[in-house]
């Protein structure tokens, strides 16, 4: 099949790669120039500082110029093509709305281009990227003004976690697609031959707007998972002495009908679906009269998350921040990618200058370049207390207190580091409950204030001590 991408953030390049490997001709596209040439000159290092997905480049490398193109221009490739996946950007906007200017000004631009083809076969529009429940209607529409041919609207979301997209692009839980007509359904049958029947994968059609509905329940539905467990599970654990966190998820998720996917609790999810997903349902069920407090309380759940420790320390542990330094170890919203969007880092640093600290020692393995993007001086002077450092240990060295806000493997093995580069009395806060052995520190001094942890300070007794320390073991 001729398939044509339009966009190539994580979505599209994404999906433009691992398409190409089942054989059909793949034109990726975008307006940025820089991108494309990036990608076109299948230099891993190009590729990755703009998506950095583990293996995706080596899938360019293997298909480039054979089953997969780059171009900043479809006008000579239009002809013939089965399909069009729209994947552009879909910001969200103040009130939680879906900015949809950059969709809208490339359908137009497919449009146009469809409208003058000499080759009149069936070609359908695919929707990628999570857009509001609709929008295919509305891209109807578009194409309609244009008067374009023998053409069909399709919604096909995608479900792909960062750090995993290309595994599970070649293993997808499910597939999905929403479209009006046998014909259209039929084309993308022959794109995803491959998971047509599949004994495992499940692949559904559906109309388009269920298709579109799909991806918002699947994602405020994980989102709740989590906030469930953030909001009910860690704060049990943190209001009632002996409540211990581990256990009580292991005790609730033996119960096959519970997942255990959330129940790992955080200081907040991030990323670029999550939050932006959830506030554009709330938008689209609050323009339509209905309410919408479950996923409003979600919402404001995870907030309160990303940055409660703070408070916390200030209340259990009488932390004062003013003129404090701080080590902050994670900055990208989840381990194993630099993408720092609505990340809890962001929340982090804002709270923590906003509570007079003298300084920010940073770290994190890939999101440096990032961070220094998000934190740029030009833009607030106060990002001149961040500093930024090669290693855990020199993010350490020299500060008051310490955060852990991204769940990096090589945070696990901390304590021995802790111990030889900060002498307590010493505070550490755990977003993600990195530190297994926190009671091995207590002992010899150290404050811990963990997510779904009450505060354990240093001076704790000797008996819980050991009683914790057994439990643990
Ligand atoms: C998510 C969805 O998983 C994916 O299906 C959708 O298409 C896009 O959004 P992603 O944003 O890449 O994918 O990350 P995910 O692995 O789901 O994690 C999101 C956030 O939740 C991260 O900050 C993560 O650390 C956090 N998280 C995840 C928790 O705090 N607890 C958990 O149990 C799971």
């Amino acid at each position: 099949m001729k398939i044509i991408v339009v966009g190539t953030g994580f979505v599209g390049l994404t999906h433009a790669a691992t398409t190409s490997e089942y054989g059909h001709e793949v034109y990726a596209y975008d307006i940025d120039a820089e991108r494309i040439a990036a990608y076109q000159s299948a230099v891993p290092a190009q590729i990755e500082r703009h998506v950095n997905e583990p293996g995706l480049a080596q899938v360019i490398a293997e298909n480039i110029n054979r089953y997969l193109f780059f171009t900043t221009d479809i006008t000579d490739v239009i002809e013939g093509v089965d399909a069009v996946f729209l994947c552009t950007a879909t910001p969200p906007q103040y009130n939680g709305s879906t900015d949809l200017s950059y969709y809208t000004a490339a359908a137009n631009t497919l449009a146009a281009l469809l409208a003058k083809r000499k080759d009149q076969r069936r070609v359908v529009i695919v929707n990628k990227s999570t857009v509001p429940i609709g929008t295919a209607r509305y891209l109807e529409g578009i194409l309609r003004e244009h008067n374009v041919p023998n053409v069909g609207v399709a919604s096909n979301p995608e479900f792909l976690p960062e750090g995993d997209a290309v595994e599970k692009s070649r293993k997808p839980d499910r597939v999905v697609v929403g479209a009006d007509t046998e014909e259209d359904l039929r084309i993308l049958r022959r794109i995803y031959s491959q998971f047509v029947n599949h004994v495992r994968i499940r692949y559904i059609e559906t109309t388009p707007e269920t298709a579109e509905g799909i991806k918002y329940v699947a994602n405020t539905l994980l989102l709740t998972y989590i906030s469930f467990w953030n909001g009910v599970g860690a704060r049990l654990s943190e209001t009632f002495p002996n409540v211990r966190m581990e256990d009580l998820k292991r005790g609730v998720t033996s119960d096959a009908r519970i997942s255990t996917w959330g129940s790992y609790v955080s200081n907040g999810a991030g990323g670029s679906c999550f939050g932006k997903d959830i506030q554009s349902l709330i938008y689209q069920f609050k323009s339509h009269g209905q309410p919408a407090h479950l996923l409003q309380s979600v919402y404001d759940i995870n907030e309160y998350q990303k940055t409660y420790l703070i408070d916390r320390a200030s209340r259990e542990a009488g932390a004062t921040f003013n003129q404090k330094t701080v080590a902050l170890l994670g900055l990208s919203f989840k381990q194993r990618t630099n993408d720092m969007r609505d990340s809890s880092s962001l929340k982090v640093v804002e709270a923590l200058l906003g509570r007079g600290v003298k300084a920010i020692r940073a770290y994190d393995p890939l999101a440096m370049h990032e961070a220094r993007r998000f934190f740029d001086p030009e833009k607030n002077h106060l990002y001149e207390k961040i500093s930024y450092h090669d290693s855990p240990r020199e993010a350490l060295a020299g500060s008051d207190m310490l955060f852990i806000s991204t769940d990096w493997e090589e945070f696990r093995g901390l304590s021995g580091t802790i111990e030889k580069t900060v002498p307590p009395p010493y505070l550490i806060i755990d977003g993600r409950r990195m530190i297994p052995d926190y009671m091995e520190l207590v002992k010899r001094g150290y404050g811990y204030l963990g997510v779904g942890s009450a505060y354990l300070a240093p001076s704790a007794d000797a008996a819980s001590v050991e009683a914790e320390t057994e439990a643990a073991r």
